[in-house]
């Protein structure tokens, strides 16, 4: 697909002005916890960053700037951003104009782009509109309501648990390395939303809780996709998957977008794989990301 001249230059001018405001602080290296090499994000400093911050050796001020963050987490770019500002302008503007989405926004101080640029009415993080568009995706879908719970494989630092939590009123179980979850919920506490947060230690969970993975399941290797499918997806009743296999399951030895379908309806659900709707973003169809839900 040909793309046009000012997404290219928007995406240049991104990378550029990425390249002079990212930051890189002092990390100690914690020597590879278990289980990090499951993963594609496991082993890159991502995780120590948020050893770092979980632990308050280091301050939220900056955070969504280091360029470890950034390499993992803080990813979108400007025209991206401007697909996910129409969506929200679609389902619920008044959101763009929230002060506590601000709060959210501002949060890390991540990087943003011009509200003219992206129709947004001010500027944003580009990721952070990718938040607030899936959690008004998941509400208009009916994966959550008022209230009721859901399930987060790989949750970064937290954003869209934020954002369900504020949208929907939605409890968000944090799935993610320990080091992840307690940075996550650093961040749900920094905005007094940490009630909508919950570790995965916490075996609590209610039967109706959805699950969401946004390019995090599909970044695992088999076996730790088999220990989640065990624990929570198989007795799932709905759920959702961005999945970018098609990139990182061969590297990461996942699998594919057909054996994790074969496998979920051999499983007992009744999975189906989307490859382009209303929350696939052009980023997505350049790198065939697709959706798998039931
Ligand atoms: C590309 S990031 C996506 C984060 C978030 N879903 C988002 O949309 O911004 C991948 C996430 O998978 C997490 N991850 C890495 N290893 C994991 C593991 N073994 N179990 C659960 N999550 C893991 C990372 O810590 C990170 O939060």
């Amino acid at each position: 697909m040909k793309r046009r001249l000012i997404d290219r230059i928007q995406d240049r001018a991104w990378r550029e002005v990425g390249g002079i405001l990212a930051t890189k602080p002092e990390i100690r290296e914690d020597g590879g916890a278990a289980g990090r090499e499951a993963s594609v994000s496991g082993t890159m400093d991502w995780v120590e960053l948020c050893s770092e911050f979980g632990e308050g050796r280091l301050g939220s001020r900056n955070f969504r700037r280091i360029s470890g963050v950034r390499d993992v987490v803080e990813t979108v770019g400007p025209v991206d951003g401007s697909f996910y500002a129409g969506r929200v302008r679609q389902w619920a503007p008044e959101w763009l104009q929230n002060s506590k989405v601000h709060e959210i926004d501002s949060w890390g101080q991540p990087i943003k782009w011009p509200g003219f640029l992206l129709g947004a009415g001010r500027s944003f993080s580009p990721t952070t509109l990718r938040y607030l568009a899936t959690a008004l995706w998941l509400k208009k879908e009916g994966y959550v309501t008022q209230g009721s719970e859901i399930i987060e494989i790989g949750v970064g630092f937290g954003g869209l648990a934020a954002m369900n939590g504020l949208i929907s009123d939605v409890v968000t179980h944090l799935v993610d390395l320990p080091p992840v979850e307690r940075a996550a919920m650093r961040m749900l506490d920094e905005h007094e939303l940490g009630k909508f947060g919950r570790h995965s230690s916490d075996q609590e969970i209610s039967s109706d809780a959805a699950i969401i993975s946004n390019y995090a399941f599909t970044e695992l290797n088999k076996a730790a996709q088999e220990e989640y499918f065990e624990r929570y997806i198989r007795k799932s009743k709905h759920g959702a998957i961005v999945s970018n296999s098609d990139i990182f399951a061969s590297s990461i030895q996942g699998r594919t977008n057909d054996e994790l379908l074969e496998w979920f309806q051999k499983g007992g659900l009744p999975a189906r794989i989307e490859r382009t709707n209303d929350l696939l973003g052009p980023g997505d169809d350049l790198c065939r990301v697709c959706m798998i839900r039931w």
